[in-house]
């Protein structure tokens, strides 16, 4: 990574602008989803839940799938199976994964995570998934008692969970710059704190 914000992050290559896209975020003048290969699939008929533990081989699959490369596939599945506190989410729609989202603690402010990666089946893109997978993730981070999270991304798509980049500019990190976005979980859990913030070691390889 070099730092400056664009290298490849914890969810793939930050381009100017844009988080990388799918191929087949398709849309028409008359709105979205209109030509997504499985039809009109409505949020309502995916779940999110936690995913468990027999579908790690899945959740590999599906990363790899989404990224178009195996680099966060082998952070999801190292960070769940390393000794550092992770949160680990998925949508499911009938039986099938289509998406993904993994949190995992840094060392930094207290009790904080960071959200990487997030994945979502090219199919099913533009869907909204994931939208409500990170708002169910950041609902169960909430309840579980964490109180702020980082992410390394595209500001338009994830300022509107309230990730800020102000919030994240006191962090002492390698990939410090305009992609690096923190938000709190907890009123004021970021307030005037500065530091280092150490990533688990499998985010080093990415
Ligand atoms: C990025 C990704 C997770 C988005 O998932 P998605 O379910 O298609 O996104 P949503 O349907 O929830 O998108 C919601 C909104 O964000 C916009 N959006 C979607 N993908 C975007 C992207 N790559 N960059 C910026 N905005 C994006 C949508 O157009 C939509 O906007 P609207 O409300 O104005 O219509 C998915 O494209 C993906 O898995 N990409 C490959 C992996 C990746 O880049 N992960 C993120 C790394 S930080």
């Amino acid at each position: 990574m070099d730092g400056d914000g664009r290298a490849a992050g914890h969810g793939g290559r930050v381009q100017e602008g844009r988080l990388p896209r799918g191929s087949r975020g398709l849309r028409t003048s008359g709105g979205r989803k209109d030509l997504m290969p499985h039809g009109r699939v409505a949020i309502s008929q995916i779940t999110f839940r936690d995913s468990a533990p027999e579908e790690d081989a899945a959740i590999r699959e599906l990363e790899a799938r989404a990224f178009g490369r195996e680099e966060e596939a082998d952070l999801a599945l190292d960070l769940m199976a390393g000794p550092v506190e992770t949160l680990s989410l998925v949508a499911v729609r009938e039986g099938r994964l289509v998406g993904h989202l993994l949190f995992s603690r840094i060392e930094g402010p207290e009790r904080c995570l960071a959200l990487a990666p997030l994945a979502v089946d090219p199919d099913f893109r533009e869907m909204y998934v994931g939208t409500e997978l990170v708002r169910h993730g950041l609902k169960r981070a909430r309840e579980a008692g964490w109180k702020s999270v980082f992410v390394l991304g595209e500001p338009n798509y994830y300022g509107r969970f309230g990730f800020r980049s102000e919030l994240a500019d006191p962090a002492v990190v390698e990939w410090q710059g305009p992609f690096l976005l923190a938000m709190e979980l907890e009123p004021d859990a970021l307030a005037g704190w500065s530091g280092p913030l150490v990533y688990p070691e499998p985010f080093s390889k990415v």
